[in-house]
């Protein structure tokens, strides 16, 4: 347990688990060196500790805070209901070695000193990874011409699905990096007013859109998972990395092995732990306790599981705007021209050519601007 990390880490869960276990085996009454804070307030021992505390030491609240720390070990009364309403702060924790004195502190330790450090570096490095990438290589075009003939590419229904998503995701990367980054880059230009005015209302646009954002990645899931599945094609499109430093054509099927593992890994699997524990955040799935522990549980894996998420992202968005000419259009309009889809996924085109899947989907005549197919 040398490395700080490590050492954090195994605090933090200690102290969790310690905080739980007090949590729910409150000790006996009388076993605790201070009363819980409701029954300072009636117990009169305490009172009479207080009273003559406040004669001799009149600026000395160090008893009362003191039972405010111990209501963890014997929760107080409270008629709200749910877990942990007659505590005032979470268990007083008091572990080898520790520096914490609560596992709440303990927690915002590992927050504040691990998961805002790294996950804003991690961002910041693929945001410059990317960045490079553009400067180096440009907008990834076409070679051939433009033949005029369209293939659909997206449905209605995809591209409503996509962006209904789209939008969902970027009103939470958006607002999510504001609650946890904003104090390093907007608090010292806003100042704390406007900065505490805008992030609570990006907070509450958080906790909405994220019921959106759950519900429309099971409509993206569903909607494109048939065109996924892995094939042996995508190792061949993985061992040649798309073709993307050397610039090599590299057919793929409607999808790449590329954005297969975006769909796999981003949609599929971080979707899933995004998700659920946006959802625990959210208290919105029932039966379940949401004590101290519960929440500081879901907000770390919450926090690691995002940032990888608009990490993976971040490199979709690019490709799909200024990194590759057609793409955009191809979300937007629902169309490609044959050339963008034999440069950039000819197996496809070739299906499309043979037949085997229609270069019109939608049964209504095309837009003016969009000439119908000719196969
Ligand atoms: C501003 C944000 C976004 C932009 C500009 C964008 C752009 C695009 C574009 C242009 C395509 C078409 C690529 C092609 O033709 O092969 C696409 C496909 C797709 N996008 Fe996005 N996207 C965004 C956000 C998202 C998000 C947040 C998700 C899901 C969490 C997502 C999931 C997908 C999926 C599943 C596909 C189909 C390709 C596949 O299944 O691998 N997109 N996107």
């Amino acid at each position: 347990m040398k490395h700080p990390i490590i050492r954090l880490l195994a605090t933090w869960t200690f102290a969790v688990l310690a905080s739980t276990a007090l949590a729910q085996n409150p000790a006996p009454a009388g076993a605790a060196s201070a009363p819980a804070v409701n029954s300072l307030a009636t117990t009169s021992g305490a009172d009479e500790t207080n009273a003559q505390r406040a004669k001799s030491q009149p600026y000395n609240n160090a008893p009362f805070w003191r039972g405010v720390r111990e209501s963890g070990n014997q929760p107080g009364y409270s008629s709200l209901p749910g877990a942990e309403k007659g505590v005032l702060i979470q268990p007083f924790v008091q572990y080898p070695g520790s520096p914490f004195t609560t596992a709440g502190e303990a927690w915002r330790q590992v927050r504040n000193n691990l998961i805002i450090p790294y996950g804003g570096a991690l961002l910041l490095i693929v945001v410059v990874a990317i960045g490079l990438f553009y400067k180096a290589k440009g907008s990834i075009g076409l070679h051939a011409p433009e033949t005029g003939r369209k293939i659909e590419r997206f449905t209605h229904f995809e591209r409503a699905a996509h962006w209904t998503n789209a939008i969902a995701f970027v009103s939470l990367a958006v607002s999510g990096v504001v609650i946890a980054f904003g104090k390093f880059f907007l608090l010292p230009v806003l100042g704390g007013t406007l900065f505490g005015w805008l992030t609570y209302a990006l907070k509450n646009l958080h906790n909405f859109a994220g019921p959106v954002f759950a519900v429309s990645l099971l409509v993206v899931f569903v909607t494109f998972v048939r065109d996924n599945f892995p094939s042996k094609d995508d190792l061949v499109w993985l061992a040649k990395g798309g073709g993307l430093f050397n610039g090599a054509h590299v057919p793929s099927h409607r999808f790449n092995a590329g954005e297969k593992l975006v769909f796999w890994g981003g949609v599929f699997a971080l979707g899933i732990v995004v998700v659920g524990s946006g959802l625990v955040l959210d208290q919105l799935i029932p039966g379940l306790a949401y004590g101290r522990g519960d929440m500081q549980i879901a907000a770390m894996i919450h926090g690691v599981a995002t940032v990888l998420m608009m990490a993976m992202f971040l490199g979709h968005i690019y490709l799909g705007t200024i990194g590759m000419k057609g793409a955009y259009q191809a979300m937007r309009t629902g169309y490609v021209d044959e050339t963008w889809a034999r440069e950039h996924h000819e197996l496809w085109a070739n299906d499309v050519q043979a037949g085997k899947i229609p270069a019109q989907r939608t049964p209504v005549a095309p837009h003016p601007q969009q000439p119908a197919p000719q196969a």
